[in-house]
C-alpha cells in the first residue's frame, strides 16, 4: 500500500483513531492534513509526524470552520484525494424522554452532519478528478440499538446510509466511500474506564479483549487505499467479532 500523490483529511485528528490513521498513512507516502479543535495536539502531531503533515483548527459541527480547515488543507497540502470523516461525539446517556434537545442537536451536527458538510466540498475536485476515496467512522451504534443514547445511535445510524448513499451515486465517478466500524478500541476515552467496568466490556468481546488503535488504523488505512479499488458501499467491523453476538 503506497500513496504518493496522496492527500487525505483526516477529521478528529487530534487523538485516537484519526491520529494513529494520520500517522500510518503519513508512514506509507500520504500527505495528510489534520483537522480537530484542539490547536495544540494538532501542533504535537505535526511535530511527530513531520514534513507530511499539516493541520487546520476546525469545529466539525460548525460548517464555516469546516469549510475554512478544507480550504486550508488544499492550500498546505494540495488537492485532497481522500477524506477520512472520523470526528464524533459520544453525546450523553439520558432517559429518552429527559434526553436534552440541544444535545440532540449538537450530536446530530457533529456526527452526520458535518460528515455531509465535508463531503459535499471534498466531491467537486474528486469527480474532476475522476477518483477519490472517502471513509466514514461508524460505531456498532450504526448497527445496533442502543438505551439512553438516542443522539448517538440516531447518528451513526445515519452515518451509515450516508456512506451507502454517496457510495451508489458516486461509484459512477471513479469514487469510493465505506464506513469503518470500531468496536471497544483502545482510546484515551476507554483508557479512564474503571478496571471493574473495563472486565464487563471485554467478556461482551468474542476476542476477550478491546481493540487497539492500530489494528483500527491498518483497515482503514487498507480502506482508504488503491488496494481497495473494488470496495465501496461496505461497512467493516474491528471489533474482535462483538457484532456477531446476538447482543452488544
Ligand atoms: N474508541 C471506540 O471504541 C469507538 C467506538 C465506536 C465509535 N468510535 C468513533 O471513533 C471516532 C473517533 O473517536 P476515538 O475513539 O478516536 O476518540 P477520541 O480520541 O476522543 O477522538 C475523537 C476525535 O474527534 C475530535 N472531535 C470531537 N468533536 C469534534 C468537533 N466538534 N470538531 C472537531 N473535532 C472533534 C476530537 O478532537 P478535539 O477534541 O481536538 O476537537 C478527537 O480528535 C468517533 O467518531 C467515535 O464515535 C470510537
Amino acid at each position: 500500500m503506497h500513496f504518493d500523490n496522496h492527500h487525505i483529511a483526516i477529521t478528529g485528528a487530534s487523538s485516537g483513531i484519526g491520529l494513529e490513521t494520520a500517522r500510518m498513512l503519513a508512514a506509507r507516502g500520504a500527505r495528510v492534513t489534520l483537522i480537530a479543535r484542539r490547536s495544540e495536539k494538532l501542533e504535537e502531531a505535526q511535530a511527530e509526524i513531520g514534513a507530511n503533515a499539516a493541520w487546520a483548527v476546525a469545529d466539525v459541527g460548525e460548517r464555516e470552520q469546516l469549510d475554512a480547515a478544507l480550504d486550508s488543507a488544499v492550500e498546505q497540502n494540495g488537492a485532497i484525494t481522500g477524506l477520512f470523516a472520523n470526528a464524533g461525539l459520544t453525546g450523553g446517556f439520558t432517559p429518552l424522554l429527559d434526553y436534552p434537545g440541544d444535545l440532540w442537536e449538537d450530536t446530530l451536527k457533529v456526527n452526520l452532519s458535518s460528515v455531509f458538510w465535508a463531503i459535499q466540498k471534498v466531491l467537486p475536485a474528486m469527480v474532476e478528478a475522476k477518483k477519490g476515496s472517502i471513509l466514514v467512522t461508524g460505531s456498532m451504534a450504526s448497527k445496533r440499538g442502543m438505551a439512553m443514547n438516542p443522539a448517538y445511535v440516531a447518528s451513526k445510524h445515519g452515518l451509515l446510509g450516508l456512506s451507502r448513499a454517496v457510495a451508489m451515486e458516486m461509484a459512477p465517478h471513479g469514487i469510493r466511500c465505506n464506513c469503518v466500524i470500531p468496536g471497544f478500541i483502545e482510546t484515551e476515552a476507554l483508557a479512564r474506564i474503571p478496571e471493574e467496568q473495563r472486565g464487563l466490556i471485554e467478556k461482551r468481546v468474542p476476542q476477550r479483549r478491546m481493540g487497539s488503535v492500530q489494528e483500527l488504523a491498518e483497515v482503514a488505512v487498507f480502506l482508504l487505499s488503491d488496494s481497495a479499488s473494488h470496495v465501496t458501499g461496505q461497512d467493516w467491523a474491528v471489533d474482535g467479532g462483538t457484532l456477531q453476538t446476538l447482543e452488544v
